[in-house]
């Protein structure tokens, strides 16, 4: 598994962690006059701050010109910094290269689908593949390493940000040539290519390297496996990037450990992180809570995934909001509490730090009204209050610093591929969204009252008594083998609609759906009926499904019917299902859309069997979410209120949105 590659060496060495839960921000003196920096630490200090993320949009300062360079005023911040016991992230800078930069190399510039340039005047105007920028960016990146190796405010280096925020899909020349070589590296010959791919149709058979193009905008719907590889290369080759800058960071300071904020959260969709965690010595992220009542259940949706991702050890939350974003459509602040619970959330999750963007709400620039530690209003508001009694909070809890993801006995598998093919058009329905499918299963769990691991689809399956796969679209060979394992050895797999469907170049597994996974749930599904708009499909149970229905053809001796479609066409066809295997193993396979209250349903007929889906009692009736951390003989017993409401889970008052820390002997 990928993740077992992640060093982490951030806990190995102690030399971020030392006992204490890091707090802190990005940290912008470049935008402020020098005396502001002054009441900076002074307030930083009252928070109890303990670590900034310096220097990350500084590069047209520090090198205002080629080749010249001017580190007095970060000299001076990072002294200053360290003299009030302030540690620095610092970062490489590289995140938006400067105007000179893009006049004198305008060949650095990102190409979007449509030909579209992408200039300078915000940020992230880069191709990842740009040989030229990649130079620039080095010598930055080796200079900045050489000068502050020694300084002793440094714990860690921070890559460029948010690698491929806007500049993941690049369909530039440079990217063309760049996307050639990973798939010859990939297929080998053009025939391997051409048969993944299934050129045969539309006449798009290939008969030189140097014919493939990145699907850029063509007349209607392009090749899906030409996309999928695009996908795939272009995640990769932003990797390709913070590999790049690691390796001299590594060379310059090989002690000092090395990450970049990931985005594991909704609203990215298009970097496979799984496949990032060996490359960091560990993991950072990036969380902004979705406004309204999913919003919370949602942070911890991703935070779970995040600290699987890191294989269950510590990770450093780097970046979320003390309040309102400024790039919704609508940006409501956060409502009393929610700073102080989604900060606990994260650390339930295993977070060992708490960052915020940004330590000091901007005067100027396109993010003046995103939410910092500091707001506008200064120091004497509300958000400034909140911000130094979380402080204090953390200080308070800092005994579970180090302390590991306490492993649950049901898995919710993850799978980044899926999500990037699942919702494409030329599809049954454009209607049909991954990431909803999944949240709706974990929500399910969290409402009867059962611990869950998001787990990427790569990692092992061992251990889990349940597995939920919703929506796994994408199966090859070696994860059909693994799921069918898990009801063969006496577990239990559920499995949902247009799962198994395609194989890894996205071409239908034959013989009737859900391909990959039809033997193991012994059923055969020969027709998808996806439903329009205000037509839903009724279930015998009561559930209605609103997007998606199938046609369940053949169903085996050993599966019973546990639900059935209710009037319209597919009326008395089954619709949810379940086998029986040898050794006590189930599958499930739920054939629609069931929302959260259906998918309960599923899971409670599931419990006889299952006793991991047994409700904990600590989680009062699902109205608590209850998250452990373990270290020794030890556990962090987190309790976590998920209602507006006052709530009493096992002897622990919890006020509305709470979160509540327990130590307790582990055994
Ligand atoms: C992140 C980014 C920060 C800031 C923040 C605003 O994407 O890393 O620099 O823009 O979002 O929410």
């Amino acid at each position: 598994m990928t993740t077992d590659a992640t060093k982490n060496r951030w806990v190995k060495n102690g030399s971020l962690g030392e006992g204490k839960l890091r707090f802190g921000a990005d940290y912008n003196p470049e935008q402020w006059p020098r005396e502001v920096w002054d009441e900076d630490v002074r307030l930083m200090r009252e928070a109890g701050v303990n670590i900034v993320s310096l220097g990350i949009f500084s590069w047209a300062l520090l090198e205002p010109r080629p080749g010249e360079w001017d580190f007095g005023w970060l000299d001076e911040v990072m002294d200053l910094l360290h003299a009030h016991g302030i540690d620095v992230d610092l970062a490489t800078a590289t995140a938006s290269p400067p105007p000179w930069l893009a006049k004198n190399h305008p060949e650095i510039l990102p190409v979007g689908v449509d030909g579209t340039v992408f200039w300078p005047g915000s940020r992230q105007h880069w191709r990842p593949t740009s040989p030229v920028f990649r130079e620039h960016a080095l010598r930055l990146t080796r200079t900045l390493a050489e000068r502050y190796a020694d300084h002793p405010a440094l714990v860690a280096w921070h890559v460029s940000n948010e690698l491929g925020c806007h500049n993941l899909y690049d369909y530039s020349d440079d990217a063309a040539r760049a996307f050639r070589l990973w798939l010859a590296a990939r297929y080998g010959t053009l025939d391997a290519l051409n048969d993944a791919w299934g050129t045969a149709f539309w006449s798009q058979r290939y008969g030189a390297w140097d014919e493939i193009l990145p699907p850029r905008i063509a007349p209607t719907l392009r090749n899906p496996g030409q996309r999928l590889d695009f996908e795939r290369f272009s995640s990769d080759a932003v990797r390709d990037h913070l590999r790049a800058e690691a390796a001299v960071l590594h060379e310059a300071t090989p002690d000092v450990p090395v990450t970049t904020n990931f985005m594991v959260a909704q609203n990215v969709r298009d970097i496979d992180y799984v496949s990032w965690a060996g490359d960091v010595d560990f993991v950072s992220n990036d969380h902004y809570l979705r406004p309204g009542p999913i919003g919370r259940d949602d942070l911890s949706f991703w935070a779970n995934l995040t600290g699987n991702i890191a294989g269950g050890r510590p990770w450093f939350l780097m970046e979320h909001a003390t309040s309102a974003v400024n790039w919704r459509e609508v940006n409501p602040p956060k409502r009393p509490g929610e700073l102080v619970r989604d900060a606990l959330t994260h650390v339930a999750h295993g977070a060992d730090a708490v960052c915020y963007f940004q330590w000091r709400q901007s005067r100027a620039g396109g993010e003046r009204y995103h939410s910092g530690m500091l707001p506008h209003a200064g120091a004497d508001s509300r958000v400034f209050r909140d911000v130094v009694a979380l402080g204090q909070r953390l200080q308070e809890i800092a005994g579970i610093t180090g302390a590991l993801r306490e492993r649950a006995r049901v898995a919710v598998l993850f799978d980044y591929e899926s999500w990037w093919v699942s919702g494409r058009e030329g599809h049954p329905t454009e209607g049909l969204a991954y990431d909803v499918e999944a949240l709706t299963w974990y929500r399910a769990l969290l409402d009867a009252g059962v611990r869950a691991d998001v787990i990427p689809a790569s990692a092992s399956f061992d251990g889990y008594e349940v597995v939920v796969a919703p929506m796994l679209h994408v199966v090859d060979e070696a994860l059909r083998g693994r799921l069918a394992a898990v009801a063969e050895s006496g577990r239990h797999l559920v499995t949902t609609y247009f799962s198994g469907v395609v194989d890894e170049y996205d071409r239908v597994w034959l013989g009737g759906y859900p391909g990959a996974l039809r033997e193991v749930l012994g059923i055969r599904v020969e027709e998808f009926v996806p439903l329009l708009a205000g037509s839903p499909a009724a279930l015998a149970s009561g559930a209605e499904a609103t997007v998606w229905s199938e046609r369940i053809v053949h169903v085996g001796d050993d599966v019973e019917v546990l639900d059935t479609y209710a009037g319209g066409d597919l009326d008395g066809a089954p619709a949810v299902t379940r086998r029986r295997l040898p050794g006590g193993g189930t599958a499930t396979y739920v054939s629609a859309d069931l929302g959260v209250a259906g998918a309960g349903g599923v899971l409670r007929a599931l419990t006889a069997e299952a006793p991991a889906l047994a409700a904990d009692p600590l989680a009062a009736d699902g109205r608590v979410e209850v998250i452990s951390r373990v270290q020794g003989d030890t556990r962090h017993l987190f309790l976590a209120n998920r209602t507006d409401e006052p709530v009493r889970a096992g002897d622990v008052e919890l006020a509305p949105r709470e979160v509540a820390v327990r130590t307790q002997p582990r055994h």
